[in-house]
């Protein structure tokens, strides 16, 4: 079985063989005495348009299907008399060519087969949301965005480290951890023939365990031996919130640098970011411009931008005062209390990319209280040396900072920022023996989907969303 990819790319190389290809029937047209199908297997933008003749066997079968229906078709490739296309199949040999139907998809109730469908609608339908247009085109992005990712760091010697996804930590100190309870619902437990001999999850592990927030801590150590490493894998966050920009369960790439420093981490970060987006430019055009076309007028030009200008370097001192100018000529923001010390929210992360600098831009050193007990602290003692990358359009794409690496300014954020010590015992070790300057980010994948394909909702670029009040399947 010929993969339909293959063939359209094939330019004419396949003009005059006989090939099978499978997949399922986007249109099927029944003139009379022909029947044009067009088959979809997933694998490119384009399906393969199917010409089948009545000298078939099973003509009169092949005529009544439609839309959804699951088919393996043999027959001869020829040049196209149609315009848009190159090649088509035609179905005419009953010697050597056939249709074989192989799943059904009554027209009255196939989902899918109505038109084009929202986002929302199709959201409703995870299952079989990838069938169409829009959600197999971000799903061919997706699937080479974290290709692109393994190939730039892999090319750039770092490491992939499987962090867990079972930890006691919290990396970010920001409580918002999924607690593993119990590995047993309570009602098995309490049937008497097994009361007793059932552990609670903590009991199993012989302490309070959760899902990661990120892999950060553990690669961290890997970082401290091995030098460059990244990981990218699952991580949970349980906010409730209900933005377009946030989930429960998402991706995140988190490379982590030895001997280096904030702005080796920028250069890293921006080096990357690019690569992903040429990566896509130059594999996925067809994705791209019916993204373009129907999702985001001008996401071609918009990404082409991108990568074709330096990005910012902004501190967090700078950002203030740009926002507190604007402001004061007559810019306005929902929360408008400008002043050093305040945490920002997307709008002003947004108004300084996008309407400041019109690119994305590293805002970095923040003030300490608002950021996460890692990062290393600024010779001043206000700041730590982090870093966010914001996008036009999108907003915060990446965080990340440069690591504290001395053992009792480490030691005394752990205290200020109200954790405990003891928890941190491996991590402390990390400063004890041999410790260098190391420094990483987080990218949040969902996000660099977002970008690329310009989706708005972020629950539309990951299979199955899990969010506040969902998780399907
Ligand atoms: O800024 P965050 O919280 O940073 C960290 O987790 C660091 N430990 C990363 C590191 O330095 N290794 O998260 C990093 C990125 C954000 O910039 C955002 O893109 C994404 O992860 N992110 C989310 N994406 C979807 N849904 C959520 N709830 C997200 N929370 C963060
Ligand atoms: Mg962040």
């Amino acid at each position: 079985i010929y993969r339909i990819q293959e063939l359209l790319n094939a330019g004419e190389g396949y003009i005059g063989q006989t090939v099978t290809v499978a997949g399922w029937a986007r249109t099927v047209r029944d003139q009379k005495n022909l029947c044009f199908i067009e088959l979809n297997d997933g694998t490119s933008f384009g399906g393969l348009q199917i010409v089948v003749e009545d000298k078939i066997g099973n003509f009169e079968q092949v005529a009544k299907t439609n839309t959804g229906f699951s088919l393996k078709v043999t027959g001869n490739i020829v040049k196209s008399p149609a315009k848009g296309q190159l090649i088509e199949m035609l179905v005419a040999d009953p010697t050597k060519h056939e249709v074989v139907i192989i799943g059904q998809a009554d027209p009255e109730e196939y989902p899918m087969a109505k038109g084009v469908q929202k986002p929302e609608t199709l959201r409703q339908k995870a299952h079989l949301r990838p069938r169409g247009n829009f959600f197999s085109a971000v799903t061919r992005i997706r699937n080479n965005l974290a290709y692109a990712t393994h190939v730039f760091f892999q090319n750039n010697g770092c490491l992939y480290i499987h962090t867990p996804i079972i930890t006691g930590s919290d990396c970010e100190g920001a409580g918002e951890m999924f607690r593993i309870s119990t590995i047993f619902d309570n009602d098995i437990s309490k049937i008497p023939q097994i009361k007793g001999k059932v552990d609670t999850a903590q009991d199993f592990f012989k302490k309070e365990v959760n899902l990661t927030v990120s892999g950060q801590l553990q690669v961290e150590h890997f970082c401290i031996s091995m030098s460059n490493v990244y990981t990218f894998g699952p991580t949970f966050r349980a906010e409730k919130a209900h933005t377009h920009r946030h989930l429960a369960e998402f991706w995140m790439i988190e490379p982590e640098f030895a001997f280096a420093d904030l702005f080796d981490n920028m250069e890293a970060a921006e080096g990357y970011v690019k690569f992903c987006i040429n990566y896509i430019l130059q594999n996925n055009i067809d994705d791209l411009q019916f993204l373009d076309k129907r999702v985001k007028p001008g996401l071609i030009d918009y990404l082409k931008d991108i990568v074709s200008k330096d990005f910012v370097r902004c501190s967090y001192t700078q950002g203030i005062d740009i926002l507190l100018k604007a402001q004061q000529a007559g810019a306005k923001f929902e929360n408008s209390e400008i002043k050093w010390g305040m945490d920002l929210n997307s709008e002003h992360e947004r108004f300084i990319a996008e309407k400041v600098f019109q690119r994305p831009v590293f805002l970095y050193d923040y003030p300490k209280e608002i950021k996460a007990f890692y990062m290393k602290v600024t010779d001043d003692g206000k700041c730590v040396r982090a870093m966010d990358m914001l996008i036009p359009q999108v907003g915060e794409l990446i965080g990340g900072s440069q690591r504290e690496e001395r053992y009792d300014v480490l030691a005394q954020r752990i205290k200020e920022c109200g954790l405990k010590l003891e928890d941190y015992g491996p991590y402390m070790d990390l400063r004890k023996y041999g410790t260098v300057p190391h420094c990483g980010f987080g990218l949040g994948f969902e996000r660099l989907v977002m970008m690329v394909t310009g989706v708005e909702n972020i629950r539309d670029v990951i299979p199955f969303p899990r969010y506040h009040g969902s998780a399907e399947f």
